[in-house]
């Protein structure tokens, strides 16, 4: 098995892999703001991801209203940070694209695809994010819905601010060899 050392060093000839190992989680923002191409490209990020049965359904709600970026933050306790970034985007799902059956719950797979895809658009336009948990916590949905005007069937699952990081921060090491399994657990 590859090292943590060697692994790192793939990451310098290849930007995509790069990305994904030096994301981290960013909860202090400059005030910066971020121009439109850049929250499109977020926004488009997050459509690219895959979803079950390619049915896509994700809404998405572009925050950059200061009193609402700030009304979150006081609603919703684990996003305080909410309050200092230029903007945020509400990953929310919509019933109406939802499947059945056994497959009923396959939205939260996609709208986490989602979600990290807008993470790791951040990080490569040099921005910084975090992902804030509203689904399933019925306090913090409620509240989303409320300030945010989310109608009946659309469902809000995170709350992700987004800016400029305050200062750099060094990604957690997570590369444990020990819970990988060959061909067998
Ligand atoms: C499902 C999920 C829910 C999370 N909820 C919150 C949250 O409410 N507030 C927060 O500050 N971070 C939240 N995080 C971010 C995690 O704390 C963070 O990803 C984790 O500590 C690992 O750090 P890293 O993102 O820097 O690798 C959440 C992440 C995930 C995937």
């Amino acid at each position: 098995m590859e090292t943590n050392e060697k692994l790192k060093s793939l990451a310098k000839e290849n930007a995509a892999y790069d990305n994904i190992i030096t994301r981290t989680s960013i909860r202090n923002f400059t005030d910066q703001s971020i121009s439109d191409e850049i929250k499109s490209a977020l926004l488009h990020a997050g459509m690219c991801a895959p979803s079950g049965v390619n049915k896509q359904p994700w809404e998405f709600i572009l925050i950059d209203d200061k009193k609402i970026l700030k009304e979150l933050s006081e609603s919703l306790p684990y996003a305080k940070m909410t309050a200092q970034a230029p903007m945020a985007i509400a990953v929310c799902g919509n019933s109406e694209r939802f499947l059945d059956g056994d497959d009923s719950t396959l939205w939260v797979q996609d709208l986490a695809a989602a979600s990290e895809n807008i993470l790791l658009a951040a990080h490569a336009f040099g921005l910084g994010a975090v992902w804030t948990c509203l689904y399933p916590h019925d306090d913090r949905m409620s509240a989303a819905c409320r300030i945010l005007n989310i109608p009946e069937g659309i469902i809000p699952f995170c709350l992700i601010p987004v800016g400029y990081p305050a200062k750099n921060h060094a990604p957690i090491d997570k590369w444990h060899s020990d819970r990988i399994h060959n061909n067998s657990f």
